[in-house]
């Protein structure tokens, strides 16, 4: 399978990254919410929030490639052909999704950097990106833990399009994105 897309299908490289970052945003989400099931200052609560910290900041490195495949790159066609106020929409979707994975990294990086607490990535620790300001600090946490809970309708709605796209309107949206042997069954 060629690694680049090409105009009737996602190489394999988006299609790697696509379910990675897919699977990347999962643990993110899981590490966060179990953080609330232990005691504030144990270890495991500790533990799951750098976790967080550093699967998040994953998505931020691996957002870049993607966006460089996408805009350098061709985007596959879907067939047979959605009108155009679908292509719009998805667009419009995909865009909104390229912003939550850059905009929800960078908001807890700068909130940690306010905070003044350290922003560790595997072995790494990364530079604070502000002066400590704990008003602040809060704002930015806010404004991370609002978009994150709009970021489950954004990636379900999505979900739920490519569904509607296979399931009903009976195009190759979903194959297209899944690896060659699914495709063929
Ligand atoms: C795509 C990436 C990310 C997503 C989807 C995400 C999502 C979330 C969500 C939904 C919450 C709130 C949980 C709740 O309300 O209980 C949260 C909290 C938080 N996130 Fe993220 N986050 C991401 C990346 C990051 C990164 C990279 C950092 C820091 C380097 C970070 C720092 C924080 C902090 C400090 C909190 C508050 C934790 C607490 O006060 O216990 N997040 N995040
Ligand atoms: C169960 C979950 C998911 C399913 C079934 C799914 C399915 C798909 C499908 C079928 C496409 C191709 C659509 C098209 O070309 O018009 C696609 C593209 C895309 N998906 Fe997902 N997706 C899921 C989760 C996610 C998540 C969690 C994100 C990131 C937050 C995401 C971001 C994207 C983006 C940005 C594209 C556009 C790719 C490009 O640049 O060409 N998806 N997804």
């Amino acid at each position: 399978m060629n690694w680049k897309n090409t105009i009737d299908r996602y190489g394999s490289l988006s299609i790697a990254m696509h379910w990675l970052m897919l699977l990347l945003l999962v643990a993110v989400y899981v590490c966060i919410n179990l953080r609330e099931w232990f005691p504030r200052g144990s270890d495991l609560r500790e533990g799951l929030k750098m976790w967080h910290f550093m699967l998040g900041l994953a998505v931020f490195v691996l957002v870049f490639l993607r966006m460089a495949i996408r805009w350098f790159g061709v985007s596959p066609r879907i067939q047979p052909e959605p009108v155009l106020w679908q292509k719009r929409l998805a667009g419009l979707m995909h865009l909104a999704l390229y912003i939550f994975m850059v905009a929800m990294p960078l908001l807890g990086w700068l909130s940690l950097s306010a905070a003044g607490k350290p922003i560790p990535f595997f072995g790494l620790q990364l530079p604070a990106l502000l002066g400590v300001d704990k008003t602040l600090a809060d704002s930015l946490k806010e404004i991370h833990e609002t978009i994150g809970t709009i970021g489950y309708y954004l990636i379900g709605m999505h979900a739920a399009a490519a569904l509607f796209h296979h399931y009903v309107a009976r195009d190759n949206t979903l194959l297209r994105m899944l690896p060659r042997r699914n495709r063929l069954a």
